[in-house]
């Protein structure tokens, strides 16, 4: 076994990011498996969600095992037990836990006194998985991923930093494209150029947009306000010279891609032109999230090597 828990995308190496796409191919095209027969998995979701919940819900039932949702609100945890007792009475009764919350540490503290694997399914920080489904996209459409470039427009959120570092692990360069007061944490940045560094790629932040999506393959974009924030007008109107709309996706490459890891506020972030246009991969992205977590549970619950 090479991990026992997915947290964050640096819990996987180049070799095991290689594999795990490998795997994925084989799980894009085979939708019954009994691998997890008479297995569960738990699924905690402390955050709404539609594309996680029901991904990990219907690729659980694929491998033959039974997802077992559980709403945040309804536990005990925190409230009147901790995260720690949470994750070694849970362990008792279930092969696998996936958890959607708020605080990192509360799923790293989760997967520290868990004795099955613990998959995070979205902190405030991290979106590994999510993250893994846009690598593995890109491969589909550009086979090769070394040396191209992916540009992030918008907001430096938790799925601007699983991206750069997939996309680090994949050989791609990673530009973020952000306005003043959007940045990452400047500790995640330097973990990030220090990932980048390490696999002889770029990872920079570029403000204006214009200039960042010349050469680029591959555009992305998310929501200006993440979940669990305050709408804010001033952090709006900074964001909307880096709207992914067509004039800016017609100065990239011109085999490149739109991305979007969905819900979109269309009109917002991103035009209905350019979601629903040809160059659009974003219902890809969210189909891959079903097999890229297969491959993910396959390896981490039923021990199908990377
Ligand atoms: N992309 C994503 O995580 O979607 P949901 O919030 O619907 O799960």
């Amino acid at each position: 076994m090479s991990i026992r828990h997915f947290l964050r995308v640096p819990d996987l190496n180049k070799t095991d990011m290689e594999g795990l796409l490998s795997r994925t191919e084989e799980w894009k095209r085979r939708t019954r498996s009994d691998l997890l027969q008479g297995k569960t998995v738990a699924l905690i979701f402390g955050k709404p969600s539609t594309r996680t919940r029901v991904s990990f819900s219907v690729g659980v039932h694929q491998l033959g095992a039974m997802p077992l949702y559980l709403s945040e609100q309804e536990l005990q945890m925190r409230k009147s037990e901790s995260v720690e007792d949470t994750a070694r009475v849970l362990s008792r009764y279930v092969d696998g836990i996936v958890i959607r919350t708020f605080a990192q540490k509360d799923v790293e503290d989760l997967a520290a006194n868990a004795t099955v694997p613990v998959i995070n399914a979205l902190t405030d920080d991290d979106h590994p998985c999510q993250a893994l489904a846009d690598v593995f996209t890109l491969r589909e459409r550009f086979g090769d991923t070394s040396g191209r470039k992916i540009v992030y427009l918008g907001d430096g959120n938790n799925v601007a930093a699983s991206l750069a570092e997939a996309g680090a692990l994949v050989g791609m360069d990673v530009c973020l494209s952000l306005p003043e007061g959007c940045d990452l944490p400047l500790g995640r940045m330097t973990a990030i150029k220090a990932l980048a560094d390490a696999e002889g790629t770029r990872f920079w932040v570029e403000r204006d947009p214009e200039a960042a999506v010349s050469g680029a393959s591959a555009l992305y974009t998310d929501v200006w306000i993440s979940m669990g924030q305050h709408q804010d007008a001033g952090k709006v109107s900074s964001l909307r010279p880096y709207q992914l709309n067509a004039a800016l996706l017609a100065k990239a490459r011109p085999d490149a891609v739109a991305l979007h890891c969905l819900p979109a506020h269309r009109g917002e972030e991103i035009t209905d032109e350019v979601m629903d246009g040809p160059r659009s991969a974003v219902f890809d992205q969210a189909e891959n999230r079903l097999h890229v977590q297969k491959a993910l549970m396959a390896h981490l619950i039923g021990g199908e090597p990377l």
